[in-house]
């Protein structure tokens, strides 16, 4: 694993600047309609809209401390388990000064911390630096597609120094299912995209692929460190329990019980095989299987099998923690890694990006293995999968260049197909989920 695939490298650098740094009127503090060739109004974009502004307020909100009660880790404003995520805490420092704690996630989380290149970036010296000495410098270059969802990554996927395992979730943390090109439509651009990677016509195809290759090869690293740190524990005697609950599909465990439910479970094209069995974490087993689908390339084609091999190993009952067990997944996730990484290579070095996610290939998948399609987890991501292959639906950001191919009555059949996604209101899941339902809403979109 080369240096850098994995986002912030444990032991990062801190963040040793606050955003007040980059955010004067002739920086980057300008008015949101400002030059666009220095993009000087970024800061104040991120300043009154960027959710990441908010991340160290959320700490103070009653949710935040009530979790930090039941987890028993003092204020959640100063507890390094949150601000590893909630603000620029890295694992090397262990205080930040409270000024930088107040910006939450700001500049430096995703440009690098810019004590060596702030001020030479502002110099007609920076644009004749190579990337490789920007680099040097602590600068991370965010041009390309992989290297933003790299970015991301740590944060809304874990890299085993910051998670979010189910000790925070059940304590009142939301789950992270990140999926990077929603995520990226999600969040208001703080940057002109005007000759940028925005401007490329398979912006949206290529955000999805390489945010799912990427996505998976984190993902898989990540169950690696927790297994590996599991079967150690269970070799030393430890008090441990298999793998960690959030490594499992949620609503295996937490559903709704209802007759019909049961019924469904039992019955039809979406039966399930092993009922009582939960499986290894859906949303990542249907991500690769759909890379497989959407990109025809042998890297891509290898990814859906590996997860599969990786969920057949994990996918039986655990009593309690089998060392030699967990190895063995541990070794079916480094495989799965390995896989994912080709595949994100494989799709970086496309000329183009085309999600060949023909309707016939996901009918046919889905004709052939209907148990692997009853999640609601491998129902949303097929979703996200067509909104992306139609560029990224409605133009939330009034930015999109090409203003998004989807016709009228894409739209609103992709709106029905999110509808039927809903949790219903009060619910925290999928209570009436209908894998039936989907696919014929999924049949609708033209
Ligand atoms: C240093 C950690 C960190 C990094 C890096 C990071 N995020 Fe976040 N992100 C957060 C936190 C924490 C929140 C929740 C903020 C809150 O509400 O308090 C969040 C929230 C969001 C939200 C809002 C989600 C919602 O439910 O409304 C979006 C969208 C988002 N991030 C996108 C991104 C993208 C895209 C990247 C990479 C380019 C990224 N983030 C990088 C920590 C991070
Ligand atoms: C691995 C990184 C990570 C860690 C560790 C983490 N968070 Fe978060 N947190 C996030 C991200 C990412 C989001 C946004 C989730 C989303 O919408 O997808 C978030 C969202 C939240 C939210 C919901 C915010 C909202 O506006 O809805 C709360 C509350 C929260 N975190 C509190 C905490 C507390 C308290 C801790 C420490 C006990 C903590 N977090 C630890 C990454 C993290
Ligand atoms: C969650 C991650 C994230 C955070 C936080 C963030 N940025 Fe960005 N920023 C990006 C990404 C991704 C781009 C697009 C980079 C590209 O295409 O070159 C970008 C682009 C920019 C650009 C344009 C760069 C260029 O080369 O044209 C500027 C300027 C900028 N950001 C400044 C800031 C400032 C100032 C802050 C803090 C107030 C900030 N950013 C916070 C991720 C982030
Ligand atoms: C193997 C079964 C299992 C899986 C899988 C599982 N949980 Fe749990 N979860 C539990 C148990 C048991 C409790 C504790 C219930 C109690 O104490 O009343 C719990 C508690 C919770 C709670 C606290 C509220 C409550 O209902 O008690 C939340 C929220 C939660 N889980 C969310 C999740 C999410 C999200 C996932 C997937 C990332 C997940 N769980 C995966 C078994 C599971």
């Amino acid at each position: 694993m080369g240096l850098g695939h994995g986002g912030m490298a444990a032991g990062a650098a801190a963040v040793a600047l606050s955003a007040a740094s980059c955010a004067t009127g002739s920086c980057h503090g300008g008015p949101e309609a400002g030059n666009h060739a220095v993009q000087s109004f970024a800061a104040t974009l991120w300043a009154t809209r960027d959710p990441h502004a908010k991340a160290a307020e959320t700490l103070h909100a009653p949710r935040s401390r009530r979790m930090a009660t039941l987890l028993g880790i003092g204020e959640p404003h100063r507890a390094r388990q949150c601000l590893m995520c909630h603000s620029v805490q890295a694992e090397v420092v262990t205080a930040l000064p409270p000024d930088i704690v107040a910006d939450g996630v700001s500049c430096g989380a995703c440009h690098g911390d810019a004590t060596r290149w702030l001020a030479v970036h502002q110099l007609p010296a920076w644009k004749a630096m190579s990337p490789a000495d920007r680099s040097e410098l602590g600068y991370r270059d965010l041009t390309e597609v992989a290297s933003r969802v790299r970015s991301c990554i740590p944060c809304h996927v874990g890299d085993g120094s910051r998670e979010v395992g189910h000790d925070l979730i059940a304590a009142g943390h939301p789950r992270l299912a990140f999926e990077f090109s929603a995520y990226q439509r999600l969040w208001p651009r703080h940057w002109s995209p005007h000759g940028k990677t925005e401007s490329r016509p398979d912006f949206s195809e290529r955000s999805w692929a390489a945010g799912q290759a990427e996505t998976l090869a984190a993902t898989a690293r990540l169950l690696t460190v927790r297994t590996s740190r599991t079967a150690a524990e269970a070799r030393t005697g430890g008090d441990v329990h298999g793998p960690d609950f959030a490594e499992f599909d949620c609503y295996a465990c937490h559903r709704a019980l209802s007759p019909e439910r049961v019924a469904a479970a039992a019955a039809g094209p979406f039966r399930n095989p092993a009922p009582g069995v939960p499986t290894w974490q859906p949303w990542s087993v249907s991500a690769a299987r759909l890379v497989a689908l959407a990109i025809d390339d042998p890297a891509a084609r290898s990814v859906g099998p590996a997860a599969a091999e990786l969920r057949a190993v994990f996918g039986t009952r655990w009593a309690d923690a089998d060392a030699e067990r967990l190895e063995r997944v541990a070794a079916k996730a480094a495989a799965l890694e390995h896989a994912a990484v080709a595949t994100a290579a494989a799709i970086a070095a496309q000329e183009t990006v085309v999600l060949d996610a023909q309707r016939d290939r996901i009918d046919a998948t889905v004709a052939a293995d209907g148990a692997e399609w009853r999640f609601w987890d491998a129902a949303a991501q097929v979703y996200l999968l067509m909104e992306a292959a139609d560029d990224g639906g409605p133009a939330r950001l009034g930015t999109t260049l090409s203003g998004g191919r989807a016709q009228e009555h894409t739209r609103d059949t992709l709106d029905a197909l999110r509808a039927s996604l809903r949790f219903p209101p009060g619910s925290g899941g999928p209570d009436r989920f209908d894998p039936v339902i989907f696919d014929r809403d999924r049949r609708a979109v033209p």
